[in-house]
């Protein structure tokens, strides 16, 4: 049989980070493909295309400044629709949970073209964390004709929800193909004993307001009450973040170290060189267990529960006295700290690109 003509569809930095090792494999075995980035992120998405040699066959440019929602799909819904009609492909890729991928999977779906769902069936069951994720994941699954999960758990969630089983393959995340390239070119750093080196990234909607201020003020006490920590936050470009970052640190501090975005390179780096990270990024909870580092999850739920099963991640919430408790606690009972900080691989070993696209060579 012919292998189907593939239209992937991306928009924002982890999908970009996730997609390329499905793009470089399929542009490897000489499958009919095109790319289209959508630009709902754009210096942040960039340089990640730049490094794999993506170069999209379309480019839409979407991104406004604190675009809302449904700025972004009612751009994709006005430039996306007359692309996937040119395209005619037999399948529309799309990625996790972003707006991108969920408007992408409904307007193909309105075309009567199949979409494939990478990274499916993670669920928090709460509709409302992560916002809109959570809802974008449940769209697409029932927009999708194929849906690739990461793990098992994700499996099990799409049967009990009634998705055929040969519709459903469990292959692993493809953000840890990304991770074993990049890794495989950067140096390791072994752990000082005269700092306590944290790197932290905060970017989710539904934390913006009361519960990001909560946690940078948590995070300005730990600076100021012990000279040994040492942070490193690339802030992320969302201007609700920084409006938030303004109101809390409205002095600067000798031991946090604010930075652009990294570009992914410099951020593995970055993860390698730390000793704790704080964050409330889907894809760092994954990326933390490969690379043995521990993670605490600024969140109230989580959909990679696998990381905190394994005992790589905890989930600390948004509270400003429990993340200065944990870190604490980390910072100063070794024991603890060495339990967390293993290399584990809950969501596969780095090679969940080629098991995708085996199957639509099959
Ligand atoms: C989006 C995704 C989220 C993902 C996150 C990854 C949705 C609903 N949200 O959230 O799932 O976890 O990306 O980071 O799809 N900006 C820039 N330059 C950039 C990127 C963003 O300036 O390269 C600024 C813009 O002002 C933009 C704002 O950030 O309007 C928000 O971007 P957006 O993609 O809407 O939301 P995120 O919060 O980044
Ligand atoms: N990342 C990066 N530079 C940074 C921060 C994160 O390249 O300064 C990478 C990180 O390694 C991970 C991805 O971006 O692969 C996660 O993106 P983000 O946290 O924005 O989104 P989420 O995973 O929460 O959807």
């Amino acid at each position: 049989m012919n292998s189907p003509k593939l239209l992937f569809v991306f928009g924002t930095r982890p999908e970009c980070i996730k997609l390329a090792p499905l793009i470089v494999e399929a542009k490897k075995r000489l499958l009919q493909i095109e790319t289209c980035f959508t630009g709902q992120h754009l210096e942040m998405a960039q340089p990640i295309l730049d490094y794999f040699k993506i170069i999209p066959d379309y480019s839409l440019n979407i991104m406004k400044k604190d675009q809302t929602l449904n700025d972004i799909s009612k751009a994709l819904y006005e430039k996306l629709q007359p692309i996937l009609l040119n395209s005619q492909p037999d399948y529309v890729l799309v990625q996790g949970d972003t707006t991108t991928a969920a408007t992408a999977a409904t307007i193909a779906f309105n075309e009567k073209i199949k979409v494939a769902h990478i990274e499916a069936g993670l669920r928090t069951h709460n509709l409302h964390s992560p916002w809109p994720e959570e809802f974008n994941r449940r769209v697409i699954a029932l927009a999708a004709d194929l849906h690739f999960t990461p793990t098992e758990k994700a499996t099990l969630q799409l049967t009990k929800e009634g998705i055929p089983t040969d519709k459903i393959h469990t292959v692993g995340n493809t953000g840890i193909d990304a991770l074993r390239l990049v890794n495989e070119k950067s140096v390791s750093i072994s752990k000082t004993h005269d700092k306590f080196k944290i790197l932290v990234t905060l970017h989710r909607r539904e934390n913006f307001g009361n519960e990001m201020i909560s946690l940078m003020q948590g995070l300005k006490v730990l600076c100021e009450q012990n000279p040994k920590i040492e942070i490193t936050w690339p802030l992320h470009q969302n201007p609700n973040v920084r409006k938030s970052f303004d109101h809390v640190f409205t002095q600067r501090l000798v031991n946090l170290k604010i930075i652009e975005p990294l570009n992914y390179f410099d951020f593995i780096q970055a993860m390698k060189q730390t000793d704790l990270i704080v964050t409330d990024s889907g894809g760092i909870q994954e990326e933390a267990p490969f690379l043995g580092k521990p993670v605490l999850v600024c969140r109230k739920d989580t959909e990679r529960t696998e990381s905190v099963d394994c005992g790589s991640a905890r989930m600390i919430g948004t509270d400003a006295a429990e993340l200065i408790r944990t870190v604490q606690e980390l910072s100063l009972k070794n024991s603890v700290y060495e339990k967390m900080a293993q290399k584990r691989t809950p969501y596969g070993d780095g090679y969940s690109a080629k098991k995708i696209i085996d199957i639509f060579c099959k």
